[in-house]
């Protein structure tokens, strides 16, 4: 039987495309000499896309391949895919949930700590002799033990990182659009009355116009200066030249961001201040969860061809039972 063909816009996870390989046609989009012309050539033939690392899915290129079945997207986010457009033409949306929930939990209490504690200028002070000339490094302004942790998307990871506070007997309050009926942590309707009456606020949101710039100079007003904010969902929720003048002035004590408005670029403005931690959108990056991901994204494409049903399509495109 011919192999189908799956769509590889961008440069994504290289095991995805080796698992792939053996069992599909994979047309790599950046391998392409003129993009254009390749998907002009294999605009009818293509049932699949495998995406990730950001890659745009919109509309455009949805409506150049007439035949698309499925996108299989390599990340539990998925605000790079126009899901609305998928939606009308009745293209299911897969992601990558729960295989990196305890990792990017991980990654998100190491900002909060590294924030608090500075532990990064710590190092670098360290690494730079001063602990011998200079004697030992200043006492933190900051402390866990005193803070109230303000959760703003209390989904999956932002649970386990609620688990992870627990464990460390600092309290949790959060803020859903909807109130979650299995735990006990005081539910805020409005993020503004929540941000008045926590110190630290961790952002675990997916992106999109909802939580666009939900972080701006009120509400970074409203956390106040001991105020700390730490984002592991997605840059555009943060206004970020509101954020710099919030950290330069005072407004808020500090910073930890692992997501960025224009990833790869990272405003000069905010890497020079002392009171941030800035990782690369490494929140899931082990070669184990990033291996599961890859899995998932091979799972979804090949159990939807071979049995009419994906393995975790995202909520706007559930399953529905063929009978
Ligand atoms: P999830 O289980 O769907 O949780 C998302 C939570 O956000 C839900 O509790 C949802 O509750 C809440 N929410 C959504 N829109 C909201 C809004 N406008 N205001 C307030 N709350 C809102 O997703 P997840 O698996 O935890 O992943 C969350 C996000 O983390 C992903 O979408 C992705 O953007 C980000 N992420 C980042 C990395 C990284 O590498 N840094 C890795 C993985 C994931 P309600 O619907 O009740 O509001
Ligand atoms: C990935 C992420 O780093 O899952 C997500 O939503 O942001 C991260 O796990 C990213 O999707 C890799 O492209």
């Amino acid at each position: 039987m011919a192999k189908i063909d799956i769509l590889v816009p961008v440069r994504m996870y290289p095991k995805v495309a080796v698992a792939l390989e053996p069992v599909f046609n994979v047309h790599k989009g950046w391998e392409a000499e003129n993009e254009d012309a390749m998907i002009a050539g294999i605009g009818d033939k293509v049932r699949g896309i495998a995406v990730g690392n950001g890659g745009k899915v919109g509309r455009t290129l949805m409506e150049r391949l007439p035949n698309l079945e499925i996108i299989s997207n390599f990340g539990v986010g998925y605000d790079s895919i126009d899901v609305a457009a998928a939606v009308e033409r009745g293209i299911i949306v897969t992601n990558t949930p729960d295989v990196l929930t305890e990792e990017v939990a991980d990654t998100a209490l190491a900002l909060l700590l590294m924030t608090v504690r500075e532990y990064a200028n710590a190092e670098r002070y360290l690494r730079a002799g001063k602990w011998a000339t200079d004697g030992a490094y200043p006492l933190s302004r900051a402390t866990l033990r005193n803070r109230t942790v303000g959760i703003v998307g209390l989904g999956r990871i932002g649970l386990a990182i609620a688990r992870r506070l627990d464990a460390m007997q600092v309290p949790v309050v959060y803020n859903n659009r909807n109130p979650r009926s299995d735990v006990t942590y005081l539910h805020y309707p409005d993020l503004m009355t929540m941000a008045k009456d926590v110190d630290t606020l961790m952002f675990v949101l997916p992106g999109g116009a909802s939580t666009q710039h939900l972080v701006d100079a009120d509400l970074l007003k409203a956390l106040g200066p001991e105020g700390i904010l730490i984002n592991v969902g997605r840059g555009s929720a943060v206004d970020e030249p509101a954020l710099i003048e919030a950290l330069t002035d005072g407004t808020i004590l500090a910073a930890g961001l692992d997501v960025f408005a224009r990833e790869p670029h990272v405003p000069e403005a905010l890497i020079a201040l002392p009171n941030v931690v800035l990782t690369p959108h490494i929140a899931s990056g082990s070669v184990h969860t990033r291996d599961a991901m890859g899995k998932l994204v091979v799972d979804n494409l090949t159990s939807w061809f071979e049995t009419g049903k994906p393995v975790t399509p995202v909520p706007e495109t559930p399953w529905l039972r063929k009978s």
